[in-house]
């Protein structure tokens, strides 16, 4: 992504936020200071504290030019620490319906779907590679493979996984059904039943389903606007109760978009580590940055083995693959005979089909047009909500994966807005589907996923203009 020149200074001022140095209400730098230190313009200088505004970094006070916004502070008062018990399961057939986008054509937009659409899935090439496959592998496809995966496979991985510093080994590799069951797998080789396992609020209803599923309670840690997963909150939390894993997306979490800073990566593996508690890392929008460098994942920090990092093949190829991996660290044995009592070997076809992907330029290059459509469509439906939506609304600034986390103001007419959202025929995802408590009554997800039309950004501004 194009960097800008005021980055020299707010990259600088952010840093010091998150790192604490700098606190709520402490005055920030004038313009006048920062012109003479960075030979910044002052139109330049405007548009970098503009930047930090809108991500909530800084308020500006009349006449007394800007400090440090109190709004981190604020957020974490609100929230209280409570654990909650096993899902009610009642609505788990509502919420596959809504969360499932393919189940109905909505004529307006599907800004409900959480897998690439049909025109951004490269499945010309994708055929193409099977055919290829079929002819040149015949029978042996028909065979088992090995049940950790095909070793090529775990190969390219590592390499892969290289390439943005985390050394993983391809033998602490397994080749899974998808990012679910990495998921399944990580939470059962460490957990029992009625466990604690810190998760983020908000957070993605597949997720919650496999803790429910295996019997455990969670609690909730906010993903905050600025720095994502809040690590303060979560060392209070590990302060009290006794958290058996910490489940989490640092990279463009599902559903704000929001990802964490490299200095609060590090943080919460220092309270891992203090605490000893495993982290369950989901790295599955990883490659789906708008920006120049492909982020870090936690597993970066890791040297003893506390640290399950799991992805797939799922959000940048196709969901239909159930192609994922793991690297379950320390409880590689465990996860290993899991992985075999849950299907022997995963598809034949499908690994060979993502060896070949990943032994070219293919994979990347799909890659670099499909985060070039994604950051395009994301500034499309930003630009809309924040033109036509009540003046309050607040939206999360996503720099990579396919999902915007919108609140309403409170006391909107959310039946209102989700009439209009039918009557348009545009879906998002209601917000009490990120939680097991129904919460997030007014906020909604909206994705990027599939090809955003002139009518749809149209209906938006519709949908908008009905609740104001
Ligand atoms: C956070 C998260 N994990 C896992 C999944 C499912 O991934 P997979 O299809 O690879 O199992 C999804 C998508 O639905 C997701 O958003």
């Amino acid at each position: 992504m194009k960097t800008y020149r005021h980055q020299l200074f707010t990259s600088v001022i952010e840093e010091k936020i998150i790192k604490n140095i700098l606190k709520a209400g402490d005055k920030l730098p004038s313009v006048r200071t920062i012109r003479r230190d960075y030979g910044l313009s002052v139109s330049t200088i405007q548009k970098g504290y503009d930047y930090l505004s809108f991500k909530g970094f800084v308020k500006s006070i009349p006449r007394k030019g800007y400090i440090v916004s109190d709004e981190l502070q604020q957020d974490k008062k609100a929230e209280d620490k409570s654990i909650v018990p096993f899902s009610v399961d009642s609505d788990f057939r509502h919420k596959v319906s809504i969360t499932s986008s393919r189940k109905q054509k909505f004529l307006g937009g599907n800004l409900n779907a959480a897998i690439p659409g049909d025109y951004i899935m490269p499945q010309k090439l994708v055929l193409k590679i099977m055919q290829q496959i079929i002819r040149e592998k015949g029978a042996a496809l028909l065979r088992y493979y090995p049940s950790n995966g095909s070793v090529e496979l775990r190969e390219l991985l590592s390499k892969r996984i290289a390439r943005h510093g985390a050394f993983v080994p391809s033998e602490e590799i397994l080749i899974t059904d998808g990012a679910l069951q990495s998921l399944y797998i990580s939470l059962a080789v460490i957990t029992k039943p009625n466990d604690i396992v810190a998760v983020e609020s908000p957070c993605v209803f597949s997720i919650l389903e496999v803790l429910s599923n295996l019997g455990l309670r969670t609690v909730d840690i906010p993903v905050r606007h600025t720095i994502g997963f809040d690590t303060d909150y979560l060392e209070s939390v590990c302060k009290s109760s006794p958290i058996k894993a910490i489940v989490v997306t640092p990279n463009f979490h599902n559903p704000t978009g929001i990802s964490m800073p490299e200095a609060k990566k590090k943080e919460l593996y220092a309270i891992a580590c203090q605490y000893d508690i495993p982290i369950i890392e989901n790295d599955i929008y990883g490659d789906l940055y708008f920006g120049a460098i492909r982020p870090s994942t936690i597993r970066n920090y890791d040297d003893r083995g506390l640290v399950l990092t799991y992805s797939s093949f799922s959000k940048t190829v196709a969901p239909g693959l159930r192609l994922g991996w793991l690297s379950p660290g320390r409880y590689f044995s465990a996860a290993e005979r899991l992985k075999f009592s849950l299907g022997r070997s995963v598809s034949a076809i499908n690994q060979e089909m993502v060896i070949k992907l990943l032994s070219s330029v293919a994979y990347d290059r799909h890659l670099r047009f499909f985060r070039r459509y994604l950051q395009l469509q994301a500034a499309e439906i930003t630009e809309q909500i924040r033109t036509f939506f009540p003046e309050k609304t607040l939206m999360s600034t996503p720099d990579g994966g396919f999902s915007l986390w919108n609140q309403l103001p409170q006391g909107t007419d959310m039946v209102q807005f989700f009439k209009s959202c039918n009557d348009f025929g545009v879906s998002f995802t209601p917000g009490k589907t990120f939680s097991l408590t129904n919460a997030f009554d007014f906020h909604f997800r909206a994705t990027f996923f599939e090809n955003i039309t002139i009518n749809t950004l149209h209906f938006i501004r519709e949908i908008g203009l009905s609740i104001r």
